[in-house]
């Protein structure tokens, strides 16, 4: 979907840091834009993160947990990312499927093919244009952030699995080059920044 842009990249790479000084930047220029994440984004779909990240639902099921990311998307993209769109705005949204399919399809070993399926039935045709990858390993990820949060029940399942998600980014990348800007996430936070500008320039996005 043109003008939809996603944003991904394992737990501790400095997503969320790096989502608001864009936003801030494309605020400064006047660009009519949106900048909303997932899982949650607008009122009911915060209400399941809530469910989903609470450390205290350990015994939630695997694939309940990949249809509440999806359940949230569903309500996400109709009150606020097709709303959006439609009156012409740039949507950049912090996560989206491929978080999905890297988190639940194969970190969770749900399968890809399912969860690729579970979440066509989510979201139809509004696939991002393209995704912001923010490229650094989950060693480096950690280590820079001094360890995972405990109490996000996400960030505490053990290395293996976020090293699984890397893995899973970096063969989707492969398979759908054009699909993904691949932002090398291991210098400053002010390199990184300047790495996603000129991408999105080079996209069209930004000028
Ligand atoms: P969040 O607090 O947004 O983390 P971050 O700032 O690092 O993006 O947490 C979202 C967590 O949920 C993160 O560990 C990734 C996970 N997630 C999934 O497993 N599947 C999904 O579909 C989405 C959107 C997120």
């Amino acid at each position: 979907m043109r003008n939809f842009i996603t944003i991904e990249g394992c737990d501790g790479v400095g997503k969320t840091h790096q989502t608001r000084r864009l936003k801030e930047y494309c605020e400064q220029m006047g660009l009519n834009v949106v900048f909303t994440r997932e899982p949650g984004g607008s009122d009911i779909a915060e209400q399941i993160r809530k469910i989903i990240l609470d450390a205290n639902n350990s015994a939630m099921d695997d694939m309940c947990e990949a249809f509440l990311y999806a359940s949230a998307r569903i309500q996400h993209l109709k009150d606020i990312i097709k709303p959006a769109l439609s009156q012409g705005k740039t949507v950049f949204c912090d996560r989206f499927v491929h978080s999905s399919y890297v988190y639940q399809g194969l970190g969770r070993n749900l399968g890809l093919e399912k969860i690729v399926a579970l979440n066509e039935i989510a979201v139809g045709e509004y696939m991002p244009e393209f995704t912001i990858f923010l490229d650094l390993s989950p060693e480096q990820a950690f280590l820079r952030k001094g360890g995972a949060d405990k109490t996000d029940r996400m960030e505490a399942v053990e290395f293996a699995f976020h090293q699984k998600v890397y893995q899973g980014y970096k063969d989707l990348i492969a398979a759908e080059p054009d699909k993904f800007e691949v932002i090398d996430a291991g210098g400053t936070a002010d390199e990184t920044q300047q790495l996603i500008r000129k991408a999105l320039v080079k996209r069209g996005i930004l000028k």
